[in-house]
């Protein structure tokens, strides 16, 4: 059987069950608590009211009327005005005036009290972690009433839950805003992501116009091109316009922070660049591609690889402006822990790089060149970086370049 509860007891535990978790809930909980204790202390008008302007007034925030069941508009009560009222709400739990009007505590509220009738006030200040945040007014209309110890020591309850109300409302709104700040930070991650990503594909999306307008221009001086020809020149255009599309796509997947598990075969990816590498020998360069192996696959999205293989190839024409060999080669080999690795080698016989130029060549806007934008290896860097991959470097001034890049095999 349930144990008998007084009405008193009854309300304190209804009180105590309720929770502050969401932002709006401390106006329901304000009337839960003011509805209750006006039905406990049998009062006409419960206030909850919070200091302001530095303590020298307070505001209703809350004005529940029992006779109409409803929360009314708000007041202030100029503090400077009563100056007993204010030292009293500081000194003491439990405020109890039984005749307000003569309470030298509470008579300067007289105006207050005439305008509503109100005769008997029992006043609990609130307490938000030790400090007094405002005050829940208990207010009695009609002939003066004279409180128990036990409806006093109700209200003082009823004063710390509402304190308890307000301290979780604000760890609420402090762990959304921190909520909401890191959610802020995250995307401003992603934008920075995108920033740098685009700036990479720009330049890159640009490396295949440049392939485009060239393999246009060729056939442009052909004075009769046969239809193999423009059948050849219809499926160059369409490889270079699926690699500029993945490009396209590759900006789109990093802004939909797409997760990039895909497996790529390095020499499907070298095959397709073909295409590519060959508008480069109009320049003078001849271009040798090898395949050493059938298949080499790896944990790196196909538009990255070809991101990889055709700066490394632009660079490689620029090294040798007048004219030389581009050597591109796809194999897989074990290193020396017995781990199976795929590589591409991209050779040139170009000017080579001083000590101060190799040292200097991955970061981001270094270039020697006079049009250069210091982009394409430090691009390079991140993707071989990112995707597990190592990457080496051999140079020397007149003795052309190598670069060797290697990751783990995906099989
Ligand atoms: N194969 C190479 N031979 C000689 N020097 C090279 C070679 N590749 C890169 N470099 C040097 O490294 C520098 C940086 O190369 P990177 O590709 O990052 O930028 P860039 O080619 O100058 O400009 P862009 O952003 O247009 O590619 C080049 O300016 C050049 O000095
Ligand atoms: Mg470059």
């Amino acid at each position: 059987m349930q144990p008998h509860l007084s009405t008193r007891e009854a309300a304190r535990v209804e009180l105590i069950q309720h929770v502050v978790s969401d932002p709006g809930e401390l106006d329901r909980a304000f009337l839960a608590a003011a509805r209750l204790g006006a039905r406990t202390l049998r009062v006409a008008r419960v206030g909850i009211w919070y200091f302001a302007e530095g303590e020298s007034c307070i505001e209703c925030q809350y004005l529940y009327d029992a006779s109409r069941d409803e929360a009314l508009a708000r007041e202030r009560i100029d503090l400077t005005l009563c100056g007993d009222y204010a030292a009293a709400l500081r000194a003491h739990r439990i405020l109890c005036a039984d005749d307000a009007l003569r309470d030298p505590r509470t008579r300067e509220l007289a105006e207050y009290l005439a305008r509503h009738g109100i005769t008997s006030l029992l006043d609990c200040p609130i307490f938000e972690r030790g400090k007094p945040v405002g005050v829940i007014c208990h207010e009695h209309v009609g002939p003066a009433r004279t409180w128990s110890k036990e409806e006093a020591g109700f209200a003082a309850t009823v004063a710390d839950m509402l304190g308890l109300y307000i301290e979780q409302d604000r760890a609420q709104r402090h762990y959304r805003a921190l909520l909401q700040t890191r959610g802020e930070l995250e995307q401003a991650r992603v934008m920075e992501s995108v920033g740098r990503m685009a700036a990479g594909v720009a330049h890159d999306f640009n490396n295949v116009l440049c392939a485009l307008r060239m393999s246009s221009e060729l056939l442009g001086f052909e004075r009769a091109p046969t239809p193999a020809l423009l059948q050849s020149h219809a499926a160059d255009t369409l490889a270079l316009l699926d690699q500029g599309a993945r490009l396209v796509q590759q900006l789109s997947d990093v802004a939909h922070q797409l997760p990039t598990e895909e497996v790529s075969d390095l020499v499907e990816v070298a095959q397709s660049l073909r295409t590519f590498l060959h508008t480069l020998e109009p320049d003078g360069i001849h271009v040798e591609l090898f395949t050493l192996t059938d298949r080499a696959p790896v944990r790196v999205a196909r538009s990255y690889l070809e991101q990889v293989v055709t700066n490394l190839a632009v660079n490689a024409r620029d090294a040798m402006l007048g004219g030389g060999t581009l050597t591109v080669e796809v194999g897989r080999e074990r290193d020396r822990g017995g781990q199976e690795r795929v590589f591409v080698r991209v050779h040139d016989t170009g000017v080579g790089m001083d000590e101060h130029t190799r040292e200097r060549v991955f970061e981001p806007y270094f270039t020697t060149k006079g049009g250069g934008h210091g982009l394409g290896l430090a691009t390079v860097y991140r993707i071989v970086r990112d995707s597990g991959g190592n990457i080496e470097l051999a140079s020397a001034p007149g003795a052309g370049t190598k670069f060797r890049l290697d990751w783990p095999s995906a099989d």
